[in-house]
């Protein structure tokens, strides 16, 4: 990493921060050549926000750490274009291009010219202007002469620089995408959180862009390919578009590689079809090609129409769609536990592909649909990796209708529904499907805390079936683990020794370790404090359990389904035997392994929470105070520490970390 930061004054060392975050964004959302991981560029961007923090004095307007996004807004002002935001003109075959191309030439009275030819991203447009060489403004197109205000969430589009090395206000425009990768991940979320899907990313990036909080678009992995470079009366700044790209392009802004001088509408035409047939190979959405004329005083001669310039055409590319037989419908489970109905297809060609299956989401969308087996449906492709249904063309003569089944079909455990939820989910904990996502909660930051315990392991503990169910995780010996890629003996000891520590954290962790939907932290605490005893919220009625506080009869149903299956209940056993804490102590012990101690807490421990901590010394027999006196036996120091830390040392008490206080715990067992 190039930031050096030892040694240095804050000053510097936030400028070189800066540097090395500005460098590392240019190489991996404009050029797409990152030289470091996404965990190393997230250090360097924690390491200037805390410097920033201690120090607001050193703030500044192009910080990367703006990126982030900042406070919530009400809604967005409307603000006026410097010049129209025009759209375009469409060509939708190779004879209607040829028309618009008689026409250039006609216009121009047979001056020779040359067209710029770029691919039509499929999103939505925006100008951003700067002043000083400072981002300032960005607005989207709106109706073309206003549009809406949209600043802080595009400071969070890493690709827009926040500073440019040019003096004079200027404006660039271009389209905001996002891409494939980044509109998956957000429909998985979205599925995963019951919510509906974006139809493509084009809706998903105006979407995003449009959200009352940036911090969240900030989240979407927004993109913005840049097509233009105008002054402040948005006028052009060259004498050639091709410049402009190519002066857009030296300054940092992401423009589109994929383009091309063609000296005429047959090279034109050949970039068009290029693209058409190799469209599929592109990370993001197109939905054409752009023509323009290269020279801007030539464009200014063509001039525009009421709506559309005359110096540009969109050669547009048909829908990725084709008309198939539903043969049969399938489930396929996630790794959340969600059925997904997954239609297969008399296999068709689309747009060079062979389609054989569609996504059908969940049953609402085959009622919304009205589709059932033997139907004639349109598939198409959208942005989307795997094809989707859009309508029933006819109805087969001997259609029958899909049913999910109440049993997974991956491991037989049962299928529930839950009120107000679109998806099906099997709610095995110990599915062969969702086993690894279910040990990822389990160990998770916040939940078990089961540090080392990380993807990559867990892969290897599921693939090689040692761990068959997260219960298997505390038989687990280091001579096991050893044996695995890249695990030292040393690392392997510590995962040993976290998964042993796990054991005694408090009952509501243990809740919320087991995955049951619509049970968090809080409503783990509140049945933990209700029921005081694992096994009596696992026999609980549903008309007990709506007794707690919180718990109303969505979660009463989720939580009294998860324990009928009687893989859970098996699940629970093996935890229990396996010493997990299966009671909610609140009182103080009289006897256990702390008992005569009293503690002191001071910093952030990186398991527990305070209350934590305190039940649990507290629930083995130890007391805890709220200053360091003659009479503290311990003080259990975390991160940032204060005075208590201080005053401790002066008084020769001994200072433990939440490691140790565990394992006086766990030896105690
Ligand atoms: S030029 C007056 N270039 O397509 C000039 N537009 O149908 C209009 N688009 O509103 C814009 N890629 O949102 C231009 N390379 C590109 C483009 C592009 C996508 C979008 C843009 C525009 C729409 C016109």
């Amino acid at each position: 990493m190039p930031a050096k930061t030892s040694s240095t004054s804050p000053q510097k060392e936030a400028e070189e921060l800066r540097e090395a975050l500005r460098h590392h964004e240019y190489q991996y959302y404009v050029l797409d050549q990152p030289e470091i991981s996404d965990a190393e560029y997230d250090e360097l961007m924690r390491r200037l926000q805390k410097l920033e923090l201690e120090h607001p004095e050193l703030a500044a307007p192009d910080s990367p750490t703006l990126r982030v996004g900042g406070q919530p807004r009400e809604g967005f002002q409307k603000a006026a274009h410097s010049s129209p935001m025009l759209s375009l003109d469409n060509a939708l075959d190779e004879q209607e291009l040829r028309a618009f191309d008689a026409r250039v030439r006609d216009l121009l009275g047979g001056a020779p010219f040359r067209y710029v030819a770029e691919l039509k991203m499929d999103g939505l447009s925006m100008a951003a202007r700067y002043r000083d060489g400072y981002f300032q403004q960005a607005i989207t197109r709106g109706d073309g002469t206003t549009g809406e205000d949209v600043t802080e969430n595009a400071r969070t589009v890493r690709s827009l620089p926040l500073r440019v090395n040019f003096d004079r206000p200027f404006e660039v425009r271009g389209e905001i995408v996002m891409n494939h990768r980044a509109f998956e991940r957000l429909n998985t979320e979205r599925e995963e959180l019951g919510l509906t899907r974006f139809a493509n990313p084009r809706n998903a990036a105006a979407g995003s862009l449009r959200l009352l909080e940036p911090g969240i678009t900030a989240s979407r992995r927004l993109e913005f390919y840049t097509y233009f470079v105008l002054d402040e009366q948005g006028r052009n700044i060259f004498d050639k578009h091709w410049d402009a790209l190519e002066w857009l392009s030296h300054h940092h802004f992401k423009v589109n590689p994929k383009r091309k001088v063609c000296a005429d509408i047959d090279q034109a035409l050949a970039f068009c079809r290029e693209w058409e047939s190799q469209r599929e190979s592109l990370p993001y959405e197109i939905d054409g090609v752009v023509l323009k004329v290269d020279s801007i005083a030539q464009q200014q001669r063509l001039g525009f129409t009421a709506k559309a310039p005359r110096w540009a055409i969109a050669f547009k590319y048909a829908a990725r769609q084709v008309e198939t037989e539903i043969v049969d419908i399938s489930v396929q489970v996630g790794r959340t536990g969600a059925l997904t109905p997954v239609a297969h297809l008399t296999p068709k060609e689309v747009s060079g592909v062979t389609v054989s299956r569609a996504t059908l989401h969940n049953e609402d969308e085959i009622a919304r649909l009205g589709l059932q087996i033997g139907d004639t449906v349109i598939v198409e492709r959208s942005g989307d990796v795997i094809p989707k249904v859009v309508r029933v063309k006819m109805q087969g003569t001997h259609r029958r209708p899909f049913r999910m089944p109440k049993t997974c079909p991956v491991c037989g455990g049962r299928v529930v529904r839950e009120e107000g939820e679109a998806a099906s989910r099997c709610i095995n904990v110990n599915c062969p499907a969702r086993l690894k996502e279910s040990i990822r909660h389990f160990a998770s930051r916040g939940v078990m805390n089961i540090d080392g315990l990380g993807d990559a392991l867990i892969d290897q503990l599921v693939d090689n079936g040692i761990v068959q169910s997260v219960a298997d995780l505390y038989d687990l010996t280091a001579d096991q683990l050893t044996k695995l890629e890249r695990m030292g003996p040393k690392s392997a000891a510590n995962i040993i020794r976290n998964i042993d520590r796990s054991r005694v954290l408090p009952m509501p962790r243990v809740i919320s370790a087991l995955g049951i939907r619509f049970v968090g932290e809080r409503t783990a605490e509140l049945l933990a404090e209700y029921f005081g005893s694992l096994e009596k919220i696992a026999s609980a009625s549903k008309e007990d359990l709506q007794a707690a506080e919180e718990v109303g009869p969505k979660v009463a149903e989720s939580i009294h389904a998860f324990f009928r299956e009687p893989h859970n209940r098996q699940l629970l056993e093996r935890l229990k035997a396996a010493n997990l804490t299966f009671e909610h102590t609140i009182k103080q012990r009289k006897e256990g392994p702390l008992t005569g101690m009293t503690f002191v807490l001071t910093g952030t421990l990186p398991r527990m929470s305070r209350e934590e901590a305190k039940a649990t010394i507290e629930a083995a027999g130890g007391k805890v105070a709220a200053a360091v006196s003659k009479k503290t036996t311990w003080v259990v120091a975390g991160e940032d520490a204060g005075s208590k830390l201080d005053k401790a040392r002066q008084l020769r008490i001994p200072v433990i970390s939440e490691d140790q206080l565990l394992a006086m715990l766990v030896g105690g067992r």
